[in-house]
């Protein structure tokens, strides 16, 4: 899969521009603040309906203008497709190939984008949410219609939570939610369970390369109902699932918050089976992080017969020389998009074929080709 160009017209400090890329590597520089991320997000907003940096869509429209548009012509399995996006302060319409479409779902799948920034590199050291964000927004690409059980399941969690911190609590209603839940529940935790395995075996092997075979990478699915096994039936995980939501009612009722449920999920990463979290080096801790990170980029392939594309915003200043090159000659055969600060960056892509794009406040001030 590859992008053949964009146009964003009034999108950030973008009035009108017109972009043709690279298939191979897409380097954008420019000093800080002059719109090298402002032109990968905007890919990221045609391949999941919003922005990686901000859920609130009016902030993307330039500043003293009505509307955005923005679109984007790519190429995947040999059919040309485009996506069309307009923001108006508080709508947002949405066309794939010509065709409007009423929800996200509909959006997702078509455009397949990783996006890789410096935040990703703590992915192994942050808190369990930043890894939760990270496992459904893989499996919302490869899986659009989890993306709905994730937001309905979400829904139903903060009626709950709001009905816990009622007065007087409506025993009945929570047990309706808590059915809800349940059901919701239960579609989360086998989906998770699948794919974290896939990646699992994914990423053992990145990081075996990676780390020329000195580092055993292992993930394992940490969750409340200690699911982790394969012959499951999904009646039994709900079962598990309201079991546990009664033992813990009279807690929820007292602390006023849900204790049960996928939203506590977490992944446990592990090499050479020490828990690289809590006793990991930092440089070990990001190694582990880039190999969960370029496994998803093979999932996708797996998953969807097509590779990603791959956006690295600002990454490289973050990594020393030795892991910008383990990063670059593993992406061989991928579109990229590499934001950087630093020109001298454009000396470890020397293998690829190239085009580098000079940003200078908001324009395209000079375009240059190489490689092979
Ligand atoms: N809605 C907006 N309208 C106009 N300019 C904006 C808007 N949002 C951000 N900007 C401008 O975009 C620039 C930041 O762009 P960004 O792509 O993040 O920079 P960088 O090149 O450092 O990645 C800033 O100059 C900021 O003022
Ligand atoms: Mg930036």
């Amino acid at each position: 899969m590859y992008i053949k160009s964009v146009i964003l017209k009034d999108y950030r400090n973008y009035k009108n521009l017109f972009i043709e890329f690279n298939e191979n590597v897409n380097l954008i520089i420019g000093p800080n603040g002059q719109g090298k991320t402002n032109i990968v997000e905007s890919i990221s907003l045609m391949s999941i309906g919003r922005s990686f940096r901000t859920s609130k869509d009016k902030e993307l429209i330039r500043f003293g203008c009505e509307s955005l548009y923005s679109s984007c012509s790519f190429n995947k399995r040999n059919l040309d497709k485009k996506i069309e996006i307009i923001i108006q302060k508080d709508k947002k319409g949405i066309k794939v190939n010509g065709v409007s479409i009423k929800s996200i779902q509909e959006l997702l799948g078509n455009l397949n984008v990783v996006v890789f920034s410096p935040e990703d590199l703590r992915l192994v050291k942050d808190g369990p949410k930043e890894r939760r964000t990270f496992i459904d927004k893989e499996i919302s690409q490869i899986m659009p219609r989890y993306y709905n059980i994730l937001t309905s399941y979400n829904k139903i969690l903060n009626q709950r939570n709001k009905l816990l911190k009622s007065y007087n609590i409506d025993y009945n209603l929570l047990d309706v939610y808590d059915q809800s839940m349940a059901d919701f529940g239960s579609e989360i935790y086998v989906i998770r369970n699948k794919f974290i395995k896939k990646l699992a075996n994914i990423s053992n092997n990145m990081h075996k390369n990676l780390t020329s075979g000195v580092e055993e990478l292992k993930i394992k699915y940490r969750n409340q109902i200690k699911f982790d096994d394969d012959n499951y039936d999904i009646g039994e995980v709900k079962n598990k699932i309201l079991e546990l939501m009664l033992e813990n009612r009279e807690h929820d009722c007292q602390t006023r918050t849900t204790k049960i449920g996928p939203h506590k999920d977490d992944l446990g990463i592990y090499i050479n089976d020490i828990d690289v979290r809590l006793y990991g080096s930092q440089g070990q801790q990001r190694t582990a992080s880039i190999s969960l990170k370029l496994s998803e980029v093979e999932l996708i392939k797996q998953e969807v017969g097509d590779y990603p594309v791959l956006i690295l915003d600002d990454v490289f200043s973050e990594l020393d020389q030795n892991r910008q090159k383990m990063l670059i000659d593993k992406l061989e055969n991928i579109q990229m998009f590499v934001t950087s600060a630093d020109p001298l960056h454009k000396h470890i892509l020397s293998k690829n074929k190239y085009t580098i794009f000079n940003i200078d406040k908001g324009e395209i001030v000079k375009i240059e080709n190489g490689g092979k």
